[in-house]
């Protein structure tokens, strides 16, 4: 007699937890819309990133060390790693052998061509139609029109980091018009 529960009680119950579960979603909704921007900021995009940036691989795809590449890179060297979105961009040893913290993409801005540092000459002289740019890789000879991109190169544990360049392009005063 006592352990029949009275058929109009149950709907009621079903009601409630289908309330509960309604109300849980309303709530937690807009929370979990809430902590996406979050988790986009503390996840850095794309693989093999560091703190936004991304790490620096060399030729045969290892993660460059920076004390390991300048024992065996001297001063004035242009070593060309993989850069940032996979360009090739050289890492720039300095005259005190330090790492210079900028580092050049070397895709020419007439058609694309992968441009060679010609150490010779001290300047980076593309094979497709005979642009040229300095060091630095600022063109000083057309048909380029517009100088390398540039990329800053960071040291963040040990490991060489290429972080994008949004700043003045400090060889021309100009505006990055990579950016
Ligand atoms: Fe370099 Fe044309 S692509 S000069």
């Amino acid at each position: 007699q006592a352990t029949s529960i009275p058929a109009d009680r149950v709907p009621d119950m079903e009601k409630r937890k289908l309330m509960n579960l309604l109300l849980l979603g309303a709530v937690s909704l807009p929370t979990a819309g809430m902590l996406v921007p979050y988790t986009y900021f503390f996840v850095p995009p794309g693989s093999g990133s560091s703190a936004g940036g991304t790490v620096a691989k060399d030729a045969v795809g290892n993660d460059v060390v920076a004390e390991q590449w300048l024992k065996t890179h001297g001063p004035g060297d242009r070593t060309l790693t993989q850069g940032l979105k996979g360009d090739p961009t050289y890492l720039v040893v300095e005259k005190d052998r330090t790492l210079a913290t900028y580092a050049i993409n070397a895709v020419c801005t007439h058609l694309g061509c992968v441009v060679p540092w010609n150490q010779a000459e001290k300047k980076f002289i593309c094979p497709c139609h005979g642009s040229q740019y300095n060091d630095q890789g600022r063109v000083v000879r057309g048909p380029a029109p517009l100088s390398l991109a540039l990329a800053h190169c960071d040291v963040d544990d040990g490991k060489v980091v290429f972080v994008p360049w949004v700043e003045t392009d400090f060889r021309t005063g100009d505006a990055p018009w990579w950016a």
